[in-house]
């Protein structure tokens, strides 16, 4: 892990001090690290000249942007109305019984964290579920199963 001031500072130096600058650098924190301390929002206050609470406003706005430790992989279900017809809670089930954790949660080997979050705009291809960046549509219990499988040996 890259100390977390230097962090900031490379990324104000590759995306500037403006204020159009806070979200790509909240993102890059996100990237490195699985989430935003509240130092490291400090940090970026001072940097783009911002009041922290500005900073943190944002971060927790997009819950896309964790303010609390994650695991490495965060998987996000998708619980808005498509998806939930298209049988998301059957997804949910499979995913909690494979992790043995309940939507919220983190695993104690901190690999993987379960969330619920609104549409990711895969609706035609629900139920749709992001694990860190990447989507997988189209869900099955055998298909949550088999990428699972593989994110265990990641
Ligand atoms: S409703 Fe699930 S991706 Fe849009």
């Amino acid at each position: 892990m890259v100390a977390n001031n230097n962090l900031i500072k490379e990324l104000v130096e590759k995306y500037g001090t403006d204020r159009t600058s806070l979200m790509p650098i909240l993102q890059g924190v996100v990237l490195q690290n699985n989430y935003i301390s509240d130092s490291d929002m400090t940090e970026i206050a001072k940097e783009l000249d911002l009041s922290a609470a500005q900073v943190f406003g944002t971060a927790t706005f997009y819950s896309f942007l964790d303010t609390i430790p994650r695991g490495r992989f965060v998987i996000r279900i998708c619980k808005t109305i498509t998806c939930d017809m298209h049988g998301k809670k059957l997804i949910i089930q499979a995913l909690e019984n494979m992790l043995k954790i309940k939507v919220g949660e983190t695993t104690q080997d901190k690999r993987f964290t379960l969330l619920e979050t609104n549409c990711l705009g895969w609706c035609h291809q629900g139920p749709s579920m992001l694990i860190n960046n990447e989507v997988y549509s189209d869900l099955t219990v055998d298909k949550v199963h088999d990428i699972i499988a593989d994110y265990m040996h990641k």
